[in-house]
């Protein structure tokens, strides 16, 4: 309690006997009773009153021995000196790279934000300087840590250092800056470790994302998060897809109308999209292969930590190709994208704290029919909700149990064949049993699914009785009816939540996690 809420605490307490004393009928013990406690209601509040006062007197000493501080300081003059060699400008990932030593005993220039302070006393100052390419040890010694500046340095300060590059083995990366020469660029307010630290609760966390996204992990990841990024595109690239960008502002629904976002579009009706996959589907005609990497929105009702309202969803869709082609394709695509993540320079930095041990899955992945995944649960005790209800077919296999059989199994697993009700309306049969469509769920330990695709309906006919099936309105897909009218064709695709992916492969607890700045029910800030 702050000192404001224990006067008031005590004042009421000792109202309450005043007015309980003042009763007439109260017996005389009681009034003795209630005299003393009073009496010693009082001695508390002088001595809070007291401490109060101590307090007061503390901070005045403190701000007059600062502004003595002060004064002193601003006597201290820092020049840029004329005489020392030319600083060359440079980012810190060249000063701590594998060529750092050639670095060793020039002078230089870095600018960057103040990540870790520690004032030694005694005339030393020491810095973990921070740019967003790395972190380097700087030191501020004699008049350079004395002076007026050097006092308003707090974590956070932009600053620009010049000085010279120095080996030493106790600094983080080896080399410390040993500085001649600084200033400010932009002050700090010096209150930024007391907004959130590691124990702050998640919506502290998630209020104040603009800043925690300063510190080192969340750095990393979102770092490895533009390193994934690029690996799926260079293997779309290398593999002979062209990237589109479908629109997102749509007015057909995906993958099934609870889970849509409407939006008034000039007076009509509109949806925010939950799949470009049908666009997908219209452009192979055109470019044959494709992919897009696009935001994709869920209006989820459940809080879980693979959730999000919208997320990031790498699609890709191919003509010409059988159902064993997209198992293959959807194997490819995380292997091969693993691959390029771990050939990337920066993942033995970044994956320092995430994991170091990312491997390759092994191929091919375990198949699974989904008719087996049923079996499996109901053999391994596997429950389908709370209330110990064991699985039937046609049973969505939801998020717990997905994960509990997955971390059991303990490898990645193509969960294929899903019956035909229980899947959108797209999707195409299985030859052999019409009941079931060529379905896949790519399911990883940890998170469970991370892919959802399937073989598309390509016939006509088949696909207004789809519609039908659906209660889908068909009208406002004349364009995807379309393709099955010029020129059908067998195809297939799948679309990839990025965001769980990298939840996988960086062992990341919580989707919210791996996002910038994560949607979610009940949250839509920063
Ligand atoms: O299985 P889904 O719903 O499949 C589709 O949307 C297909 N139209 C994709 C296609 O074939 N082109 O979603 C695909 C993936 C999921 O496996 C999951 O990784 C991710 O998208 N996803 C979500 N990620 C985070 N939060 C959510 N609410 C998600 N919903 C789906």
């Amino acid at each position: 309690m702050d000192y404001k809420s224990k006067k008031e605490e005590l004042e009421k307490q000792k109202a309450e006997a005043e007015k309980e004393l003042q009763n007439p009928e109260i017996k005389k013990t009681q009034k003795k009773k209630l005299t003393k406690k009073i009496y010693f209601i009082e001695q508390k509040m002088k001595k809070l009153e007291e401490e109060r006062e101590k307090r007061e007197e503390e901070e005045k000493k403190k701000q007059t021995d600062l502004e003595k501080k002060l004064e002193q300081a601003k006597q201290i003059k820092i020049t840029k000196s004329k005489e020392l060699e030319k600083a060359k400008k440079t980012e810190i990932q060249n000063l701590i790279s594998e060529k750092k030593k050639e670095w060793v005993g020039k002078r230089i220039k870095v600018r960057g934000w103040v990540h870790r302070l520690r004032d030694q006393g005694a005339g030393l100052l020491f810095l973990i300087l921070r740019d967003g390419t790395g972190y380097i040890q700087v030191v501020l010694a004699g008049k350079l840590a004395e002076n007026y500046d050097a006092l308003m340095i707090k974590t956070e300060t932009t600053i620009k250092i010049y000085g010279k590059i120095a080996e030493d083995q106790r600094a983080p990366s080896g080399v410390e800056l040993q500085a001649d020469y600084f200033k400010i660029i932009g002050t700090s307010s010096g209150e930024y470790e007391s907004i959130f630290n590691e124990k702050s609760n998640v919506d502290v966390m998630l209020d104040n994302k603009h800043l925690v996204l300063r510190g080192s992990r969340t750095s990393a990841i979102l770092k490895m998060r533009s390193v994934a990024t690029q690996s799926f595109r260079e293997h779309y690239f290398h593999r002979g897809y062209f990237e589109v960008t479908p629109p997102t502002l749509v007015q057909t629904q995906v993958e099934g109308g609870s889970t849509l976002f409407k939006l008034d579009y000039y007076g009509e009706d509109a949806f925010l999209t939950q799949s470009s996959q049908l666009y997908l589907e219209t452009v192979i005609p055109s470019l044959g292969n494709v992919f897009c990497i696009m935001p994709s929105y869920r209006a989820e009702k459940q809080k879980t930590r693979r959730h999000l309202s919208e997320f990031t969803h790498i699609e890709a869709e191919c003509p010409f190709i059988k159902f064993e082609d997209l198992l293959n394709i959807i194997e490819d695509l995380v292997c091969d994208t693993i691959q390029r993540i771990l050939d990337s320079p920066f993942f033995p930095t970044l994956m320092k704290e995430l994991n170091p041990d990312l491997k390759v899955p092994k191929r091919p992945f375990k198949r699974l029919d989904y008719k087996d995944a049923i079996k499996f649960c109901n053999d391994h005790g596997i429950k389908k909700d709370d209330e110990g209800n064991t699985f039937e077919i046609g049973d969505d296999i939801t998020e717990k149990p997905e994960r509990e059989m997955t971390d059991m199994i303990n490898e990645p697993i193509l969960l294929i064949k899903f019956p035909a009700k229980m899947k959108a309306f797209y999707m195409s049969r299985c030859k052999d049993d019409s009941t079931l469509t060529e379905s896949v769920d790519l399911l990883v330990p940890g998170v469970g699914e991370i892919v959802g695709g399937s073989m598309r309906i390509h016939d006509y006919k088949e696909l207004q009785d789809a519609y039908s099936a659906n209660d889908l309105d068909s009208t406002p897909y004349y364009w995807y009816t379309d393709q099955r009218k010029f020129g059908t064709s067998p195809h297939g695709g799948y679309g990839l939540g990025l965001d769980r992916f990298l939840q996988w492969i960086l062992k990341v607890d919580h989707i919210r996690d791996v996002v910038l700045y994560p949607r979610m029910m009940g949250r839509c800030k920063p």
